[in-house]
């Protein structure tokens, strides 16, 4: 199993923290929101879980998918 993010963009209020915690993984955009630029990232790059619980509105979602042989 890994965990693949995604960012609630009804949520996030551009807080930013989780682009400070994993800047592989979550990139701020033009529009001021977290986006998602590498969903393999999380384990190696990032702890996404904590990433997660660190998001004060809980907009990152974590989905988790069955790991491709
Ligand atoms: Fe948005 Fe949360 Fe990141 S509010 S910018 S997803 S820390």
């Amino acid at each position: 199993m890994k965990l693949v993010p995604k960012i609630d963009l009804e949520k996030c209020i551009g807080d930013a923290v989780c682009e400070a915690m994993c800047p592989d993984v979550f990139e701020m955009a033009d529009d001021d929101k977290a986006h998602v630029i590498n969903p393999d990232g999380c384990g190696e790059l990032c702890d996404c879980e904590e990433a997660a619980e660190a998001c004060p509105t809980e907009a990152i979602i974590l989905e988790e998918v069955e790991e491709e042989e």
